[in-house]
């Protein structure tokens, strides 16, 4: 097991969680009657761990992310994340237009309530974070999609969250810019003590950045495995250990489709 994984692991208290979701079920009212939609859900999110949820489409892996993100109460369980709001981000990266990449992680701060003096040096720390140094004053018709999605990773750090829910935050990126910000994201993991939890339903991607991946079935959505990934970090998507657990996983996941008839 790789170093950091083990003071990673250390750092964890052995109590406490950065989100506890408790037989957490959702319906939606719809023509056809209510839809259960999520069935009985229960996983916990530790300090400092990064987990990721693994689905199908429409098996309510966002459903679930909103409701840990507090944008809608579950119809039966629990959600609690003891260590307050948690940040979250999009596969669209959301920012304001109107705003440059700077001003557009100073709102954040200002959310937060960062003295308005102390707004720039912070915004700009964060812009080096990610690795945009220099992007302050840029608008945002001026990024890449790629900058921009680093952009709102640094707006989504600003709220300073113990926890962080990424819903297919690189989903439209080209494989290229994925696979780099996919070493950023590790990176910054791994110097801060943000737990994440983060949604996709691309295996290989899954088994890259988690720790734990944990599968989803559909209709309803349960949870229907989970798998611990013991590969040294930082990995790369070609790794022979990571295709050979994104094989296994696959198989699963196929088999939740075809007993699901989804494609
Ligand atoms: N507000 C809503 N009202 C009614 N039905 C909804 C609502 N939100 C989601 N659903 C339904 O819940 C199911 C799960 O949707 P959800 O967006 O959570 O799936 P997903 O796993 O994130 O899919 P994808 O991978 O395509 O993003 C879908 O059938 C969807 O139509
Ligand atoms: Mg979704």
């Amino acid at each position: 097991m790789a170093t950091t994984t083990l003071t990673k692991a250390e750092d964890r208290t052995a109590v406490g969680h950065a989100a506890r979701i408790a037989h957490v079920s959702k319906s939606f009212g719809g023509p056809e009657g209510q839809q259960l939609v999520l069935d009985d859900i229960t996983l916990d999110v530790a300090p400092g761990e990064f987990v990721t949820l693994l689905g199908a489409s429409g098996c309510g892996k966002s459903t679930l992310l909103n409701l840990v993100a507090g944008l809608d109460r579950p119809t039966a369980g629990s959600i609690e994340t003891p260590g307050g709001r948690p940040a979250l981000m999009f596969q669209e990266h959301a920012l304001f237009p109107w705003l440059t990449a700077g001003k557009n992680i100073e709102l954040a701060l200002r959310l937060r309530g960062v003295p308005k003096s102390d707004r720039r040096t912070e915004a700009e720390r964060l812009l080096e974070l990610v690795r945009l140094g220099g992007a302050y004053g840029k608008r945002v018709h001026e990024l890449s999609g790629g900058m921009r999605q680093r952009v709102a990773m640094a707006r989504a750090l600003a709220q300073d969250s113990q926890l962080l829910l990424m819903d297919e935050p690189f989903a439209a990126l080209d494989a290229i810019t994925r696979d780099v910000l996919h070493d950023e994201l590790t990176r910054i993991w791994r110097e801060t003590n943000v737990s994440v939890l983060f949604v996709t339903h691309n295996v290989r991607e899954a088994v890259r950045l988690a720790e734990r991946v944990v599968l989803l079935s559909s209709r309803p959505g349960r949870v229907a495995r989970e798998w611990t990934v013991d590969i040294d970090q930082p990995r790369r998507i070609e790794d022979t250990a990571v295709a050979e657990l994104s094989v296994e996983i696959t198989e699963e996941l196929r088999g939740e489709i075809r007993r699901h008839g989804q494609h």
